[in-house]
């Protein structure tokens, strides 16, 4: 059994408009010490996946097990972090991260703790901010605090949702870094959701691709790739590696078959946000046979 293990997992969620079922079959396996990436367009089901491993959410079907027990609600063992930071604005980045770490250390004396909120703090090189408060923080700040809060609880499994997916590209692409660095040294097992599909071969040991097997079914996992490129791993020539190509192509095939609704994409366009990864995928497809 996998240390993390999804089988049959279903989720459906009613509406006054009916009822939709986002998730359907979904499978996957995360070993220990292991980091998996998970792409998947906009509104595809990402956020929710996340949810039902957090126990968040229910499944209506299929189970979801954690070094082997079933995950009946949420707890420590799991380290989430947000696209939006979702930090307390009111306490320091300090009080941030030594709320968490209080929360999983019963018993412990507060010179323990701090020491531990510290260690964290450190470690994504937040030591000089230990006293702010996240709104005199840019982006890319209070995400580390994030990460470093999801962390120093020690938990089982870090479970990323495209958190750096509201970052501009230089603070995302050092994050990335730090990322890869700070799993390489504590082998935390990782599942990180992402848009992008280089980030997710970058970071990743092995790639899912979640995405509807039809135009408005419900989503799934039909596509798990290993990423045979050795680490440490730099985006600079990362495109040069042999492994890269094959399994970029493939993710491309993969998700330009399943291209999102025009509707969709008006509506991305008008909040701002960046295209899916679906849609990159169908544009660079075209472009790559000459076509746009
Ligand atoms: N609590 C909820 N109630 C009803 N519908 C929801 C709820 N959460 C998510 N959805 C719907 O499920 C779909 C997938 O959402 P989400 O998992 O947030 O997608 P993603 O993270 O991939 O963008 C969307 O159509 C969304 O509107
Ligand atoms: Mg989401």
């Amino acid at each position: 059994m996998a240390f993390l293990e999804l089988r049959g997992v279903a989720k459906t969620f009613a509406a006054a408009s009916g009822s939709r079922t986002v998730l359907k079959d979904v499978s996957l396996r995360v070993e220990r010490g292991e980091f998996v990436t998970v792409v998947g367009g906009s509104g595809v089901g990402k956020t929710t996946l996340v949810s039902l491993i957090a126990g968040l959410l229910p499944p209506d079907a299929g189970s979801i097990l954690l070094d082997g027990r079933p995950i009946a609600g949420p707890g420590p063992d799991r380290g989430i972090v947000f696209q939006n930071y979702s930090l307390l604005p009111w306490m320091t980045v300090f009080g941030n991260v030594y709320l968490a770490v209080e929360a999983v250390t019963p018993g412990w004396s507060a010179r323990r703790r701090r020491q531990r909120t510290e260690q964290f703090l450190h470690l994504v090189e937040l030591g000089d901010a230990t006293w702010k408060h996240p709104a005199e923080l840019s982006g890319g700040m209070r995400q580390r605090v994030s990460v470093a809060r999801a962390l120093a609880m020690k938990p089982k499994v870090l479970l990323l949702d495209e958190p750096f997916g509201a970052l501009d590209a230089l603070t995302r692409s050092t994050l990335q870094k730090e990322m890869a660095r700070i799993w390489g040294e504590g082998k935390t097992t990782v599942l990180m959701i992402t848009n992008e599909i280089d980030e997710a071969i970058l970071l990743g040991d092995r790639i899912c691709a979640l995405a509807p097997n039809a135009a408005g079914a419900p989503a799934t996992i039909s596509l798990d790739v290993p990423v045979a490129i050795p680490r440490p791993r730099f985006r600079r020539g990362l495109s040069l590696e042999p492994g890269y190509q094959q399994v970029r192509k493939q993710l491309v095939e993969f998700l330009t078959h399943r291209r999102e609704p025009r509707s969709a994409s008006v509506v991305r366009l008008v909040r701002g946000e960046a295209p899916s990864a679906a849609e990159t995928a169908r544009v660079e497809k075209r472009r790559a046979s000459g076509v746009a």
